[in-house]
C-alpha cells in the first residue's frame, strides 16, 4: 500500500507477512500488531511518551546480565508472566505460578525427612505432603526442586553471608508420593527496583514487595512439570503481589506446633523440634503430559 493512513498501516504490516510464513507466527503477529497499533490509536501516544517508552527499554538492556534479566522483570510486574502462567496452566492440576530469577542448577539431593536450616536462624517451619496424580495417585520418585530466601528475604546468590545452595534441594518423593523437610519461615522481599522497572513502579505510586513464598519445580515421568510457589495465608503481601503470582490453590496454612507428636519419624531433625515452630501441609497435583 502505497498511501498509509493511521487506519490502513495496520492491514498494511499484515500485507508485508509472506503467506508462507508459520501458521502460529503469523496470527501472533497479526494478533500483536492490531492491539499495538489500537494502544497508539485508543491513547493517542505522544512522541515524548513513546520515546520515553523506547528508553525504559533501552536502559533495561543496559541494565541486563545473565544473572538479572530486566525485560523479564518488566514482563512480570506488568502482569503479562502471570497471564502466560495463567493461559497456559492446566485447569485440573496444582495452578502454576513465576518461576523468578533465583532458581540455580545443581542444588543437593536431600533425602525426604532432610533438613535445611542447619545453621540458619528463623521460625522454624515443617513442610511436607504428597506429589499426586488428578485421579489422586501418589507419584513414587517425583523430583521437586525447592528454594527460598532466608530469614532475611534475601536468596542464597544474592547474600555473601549465605553458602552457595543455602535453603535449595532437590529432593525425590518415596513409595507413597510423600516429601518432607524442615526450613524457616521464608520472609516477604522486594524485586530488584534500582532499575528501569523501579522507576516504573514509583512513577505508578506501586511497591515492590513480594509475599514470602517456597518455590518449586515438581518434574515426574509422564506428568506435565509444576513451576510454582506457595504462600502463607497470613502474609501482609498477598493482597497486592508485585508481580501477580499468587492464586487461591497456592496459600497454605502454617500451624502452630509446640509438641512433635504426630509428626512422621523420617523428620531428621525431629528430635531436636523445640519450643514453637509451624507445620504446613501442601500437596502437588501433576496433570497427565
Ligand atoms: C521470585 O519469586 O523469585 C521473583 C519473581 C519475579 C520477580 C522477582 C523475583
Ligand atoms: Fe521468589
Amino acid at each position: 500500500m502505497r498511501t498509509v493512513s493511521k487506519d490502513t498501516v495496520t492491514q498494511s504490516f499484515l500485507d508485508y507477512i509472506s503467506e508462507d510464513s508459520d501458521e502460529r507466527l503469523k496470527f501472533v503477529m497479526e494478533k500483536l500488531a492490531h492491539h499495538l497499533h489500537d494502544f497508539v490509536r485508543e491513547t493517542n501516544l505522544t512522541h515524548d511518551e513513546w520515546r520515553k517508552g523506547l528508553e525504559l527499554l533501552f536502559a533495561a538492556g543496559e541494565i541486563s546480565t545473565p544473572e538479572r534479566n530486566e525485560f523479564v522483570l518488566f514482563s512480570d510486574v506488568l502482569g503479562l508472566s502471570s497471564l502466560v502462567d495463567m493461559v497456559n496452566s492446566s485447569e485440573d492440576g496444582t495452578p502454576s505460578s513465576v518461576l523468578g530469577p533465583f532458581h540455580v542448577l545443581g542444588a543437593p539431593d536431600v533425602p525426604v525427612g532432610g533438613d535445611l536450616i542447619k545453621d540458619n536462624v528463623g521460625d522454624k517451619i515443617v513442610v511436607g505432603g504428597r506429589v499426586l496424580t488428578t485421579d489422586g495417585k501418589p507419584i513414587k520418585g517425583a523430583h521437586l526442586e525447592i528454594w527460598q530466601t532466608a530469614d532475611n528475604g534475601l536468596y542464597s546468590g544474592q547474600d555473601e553471608q549465605q553458602e552457595e545452595y543455602n535453603f535449595r534441594a532437590r529432593m525425590t518423593t518415596d513409595a507413597d508420593g510423600r516429601y518432607l523437610f524442615s526450613t524457616v519461615r521464608p520472609a516477604p522481599y522486594t524485586v530488584p527496583d534500582d532499575g528501569p522497572v523501579g522507576e516504573l513502579l514509583r512513577a505508578t505510586g506501586r511497591h515492590p514487595w513480594r509475599p514470602s513464598h517456597l518455590h518449586f519445580i515438581v518434574t515426574a515421568e509422564g506428568q506435565k512439570t509444576l513451576v510454582t510457589e506457595v504462600f502463607p495465608s497470613d502474609d501482609p503481601y498477598l493482597d497486592e503481589d508485585a508481580v501477580f503470582g499468587v492464586r487461591e490453590k497456592l496459600i497454605m496454612e502454617y500451624e502452630k506446633r509446640e509438641s512433635t507428636d504426630g509428626l512422621p519419624d523420617d523428620l531428621a531433625i525431629k528430635g531436636e523440634l523445640d519450643g514453637t515452630f509451624y507445620v504446613v501441609d501442601f500437596d502437588f497435583v501433576l496433570s497427565a503430559a
